[in-house]
């Protein structure tokens, strides 16, 4: 099937017109910061909050972060841009992240993320039209020992050849985890 990508290392789109962040997600970052000694601390979480209730990071998320934790707005995004976990563009339903690390190279992770790419018709960093999956890779999952790994949302599937990637796409479930989820940073609309 033929899908038009997105690339989502271009710059955020200009979000002068989107929504201010809600009071119910500033609340949300601001219970955060009696577990830090200065609120600059609480911007990683604060980041995953946005990003959880509003889908990415926009310019105008980063602006309001920035008052809100009384930093600049090139020091919010120097992080939001600086970890692969932080989208500053809409990301898919399901973002599949693949480990690109020593152990998972040697055990034939290539082949496999070729294999996903093919299969989507999408490359690194892009995301396909239809908004299912986006595809990143990153150093390390931390599960070696399940080399060749994928991570899909918050799901690890382990051991994975290229013949098993059809079955694994194909699979609507092959993000849902078994134990409960916890709801530090969502569980609340914008
Ligand atoms: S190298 Fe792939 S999980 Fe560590």
């Amino acid at each position: 099937m033929a899908r038009r990508t997105i690339d989502r290392n271009e710059p955020a789109a200009d979000d002068g017109d989107s929504p201010q962040m809600s009071e119910a997600v500033k609340a949300k970052i601001r219970g955060f910061f009696a577990r830090y000694p200065s609120k600059r601390a609480a911007l990683l979480p604060a980041l995953h909050i946005v990003q959880e209730t509003c889908g990415c990071i926009t310019h105008r998320a980063m602006r309001d972060v920035a008052e809100l934790l009384e930093l600049a707005p090139s020091e919010v995004m120097d992080t939001a841009s600086f970890y692969t976990h932080y989208w500053t563009k809409p990301r898919a339903r399901k973002v599949i992240v693949a480990c690109r690390g020593l152990s998972c190279d040697l055990m034939g992770v290539q082949e496999v993320n070729r294999t996903v790419c093919q299969h989507l018709g999408i490359g690194e960093h892009e995301t396909t039209a239809d908004g299912e999956y986006s595809f990143v890779t990153e150093e390390c999952l931390g599960t070696c020992e399940y080399a060749p790994c994928l991570l899909i949302n918050e799901r690890l599937h382990k051991n994975v050849r290229p013949e098993d990637v059809p079955r694994i796409l194909a699979d609507p479930d092959n993000d849902r985890i078994e134990v409960e989820r916890s709801d530090l940073y969502d569980g609340m609309k914008a």
